[in-house]
């Protein structure tokens, strides 16, 4: 049983490769400022990420679409200097991978920019050239696969994706194909629990799962949801841990034992 205690030394991706192949589940939040930062660092939360949700938990836009670089590589600075020892990853926002040269570029600026060591990119069988390249010029990436919302006036709203037979087979296959073109991590969202237990399976890299089943390697949540603070409808997905626990580093503390102890997400999080 996991007990809660501070990382003991700097998260690396071979270091959760090695908790993949031990079986052993890691914890991910995304986080927008230094404050949060430090807690998390201090909580063992192994994976942070800026993610493009600040568009909507920050900035208070109804999609993630108006974020920009800009954007990601201010909260990110400000991340980056409350991590000591968790690892960093940063969204790569809207309109910043139209072309593997304009992803290149971008993603080299926000790494020199805030020190992350991964960058995260939605899109499946379009982005393989892009996952490649970034791949080949040595930036970390991870792939973001099921609901990308990104997508979101493409898909005409949030839904969970992979429930039917045809796309369920192509999400494989777009996982295998991630992982092949040097994909060092991979994110799914609002999958299916079965199909995500599956491609957590065939896939030899790190999975995280939002919404995805309790079998994935790592979990992530939004920190406003697991802090109840989301305006609105809690995602159905998501805990508020702050119900439970009388304070946000006791709450924080909480969702890292639970999702170590593989205790978080329950049937009730997951989609059929
Ligand atoms: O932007 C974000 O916060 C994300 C999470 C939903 C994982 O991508």
């Amino acid at each position: 049983m996991y007990a809660p205690k501070a990382l003991e030394k700097k998260i690396t991706l071979p270091y959760l490769n090695k908790l993949k192949q031990q079986g052993e589940k890691f914890a991910c939040l995304t986080a927008y400022d230094y404050s949060f930062a430090r807690l998390m660092d201090k909580t063992g939360v192994e994976v942070v990420l800026v993610g493009d949700s600040l568009g909507m938990v920050i900035q208070g836009h109804e999609t993630t679409l108006p974020v920009s670089v800009a954007d990601v590589e201010y909260h990110g600075m400000a991340v980056s200097r409350g991590l000591d020892k968790s690892l960093l990853m940063i969204d790569m926002p809207f309109g910043s991978l139209n072309s593997q040269q304009q992803a290149l570029d971008n993603a080299s600026h926000m790494i020199k920019k805030t020190g992350a060591q991964v960058v995260k990119l939605e899109g499946g069988i379009t982005q393989i050239k892009t996952v490649e390249t970034l791949s080949k010029y040595k930036i970390p990436v991870c792939a973001h696969l099921g609901l990308q919302p990104q997508s979101v006036h493409k898909m005409g709203g949030y839904r969970v994706q992979g429930r039917e037979h045809d796309s369920a087979i192509e999400m494989k296959d777009t996982a295998l194909q991630i992982q092949e073109a040097g994909a060092d991590l991979l994110l799914l969202e609002c999958v299916p629990a079965t199909l995500a237990a599956e491609i957590t399976q065939l896939l030899q890299i790190p999975v995280i799962g939002i919404g995805a089943g309790s079998d994935c390697d790592g979990q992530i949540l939004v920190l406003q949801d697991m802090l109840g603070i989301t305006p609105g409808k809690p995602p159905s997905f998501s805990r508020n841990f702050m119900l439970e626990h009388g304070s946000i580093e006791a709450a924080i503390s909480a969702y890292v034992t639970e999702v170590k102890n593989n205790n978080f997400p329950e049937a009730s999080h997951c989609f059929s």
